[in-house]
């Protein structure tokens, strides 16, 4: 069952959504070469406490940090360590919180530095295949025709979409139906209505679409060692279509 926000859940929504793109931007602006990603942590939770939030991921099947940063080969849910970044890594940091009764979830891939020009070009295919995407977030539309635009977008640039896991609706809750493959032939699935909440985010690797989970149960890595970008949105749809929740 998927549940529908009225315009004033929608509303209190966009503030929990606006305190994440806040705080993903000021995580943006600590990511230098020599800083670990321990310490880009603990600025994500502190300011969380400071705007009144909660960091959703803290406590979540056991999770024990309010970031996942996942960087270079590493996809999705990369523990914060004392690792330091270094000049020409990708870093995917993915943050949600709850405020008010209701979630927000936003990813973005972010260069150290100065970084390679494959890198670069994998980086604007994945933002720009979630924007392709964000597009069919309409009344009207089918499910798939989100999936199949990522798929797409990023196929006709030589990329592969990661298949093991997807998006989902968001609200009250963190994961809520429907779940959303970044991949599929359009118009299939559930027709889009207004009140929906999803959380799109295409998770994109340069080389194969084939990921595996490290021993530590959480760090989920490309099979060949190829880099992986995410991204993510927070999006309501509505009658007038899209609004990018997340947008800061
Ligand atoms: N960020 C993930 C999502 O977008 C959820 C991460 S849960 C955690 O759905 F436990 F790994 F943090
Ligand atoms: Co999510």
């Amino acid at each position: 069952m998927i549940v529908l926000k009225s315009p004033q859940e929608i509303e209190r929504m966009k503030v929990s959504s606006q305190i994440v793109a806040q705080i993903l931007d000021t995580v943006r602006q600590n990511v230098k070469p020599g800083v670990t990603t321990l310490q880009l942590d603990e600025v994500a939770e502190s300011e969380a406490l400071r705007l009144g939030a909660k960091a959703a991921f803290k406590g979540y099947s056991g999770y024990k940090h309010a970031l996942c940063t996942s960087v270079n080969s590493q996809v999705i849910h990369g523990i914060p360590s004392r690792l330091k970044l270094v000049e020409g890594d990708i870093l995917s940091v993915d943050f949600g919180i709850l405020c008010d009764g209701f979630y927000g979830d936003a990813a973005v891939t972010i260069p150290v530095g100065s970084v390679s020009v494959s890198a670069t070009r994998l980086l604007a295919a994945t933002r720009e295949s979630l924007y392709s995407a964000i597009e069919f977030a309409r009344p009207g539309n089918r499910l798939s025709d989100i999936s199949h635009a990522v798929q797409k977008y990023v196929e006709s640039r030589g990329y592969s979409v990661v298949r093991d896991y997807v998006g989902h609706g968001i609200g009250r809750n963190l994961h809520e139906s429907p779940q959303i493959p970044n991949y599929g032939l359009p118009g299939k699935g559930v027709r889009l209505k207004v009140g929906m909440v999803l959380a799109i985010e295409p998770m994109i690797n340069e080389k194969g679409a084939a990921v595996m989970t490290l021993e530590d149960g959480w760090t989920t890595v490309t099979c060949d060692g190829g880099l992986s970008a995410h991204f993510e949105h927070t999006v309501a749809v509505t009658e007038n279509g899209p609004i990018i929740l997340t947008q800061l």
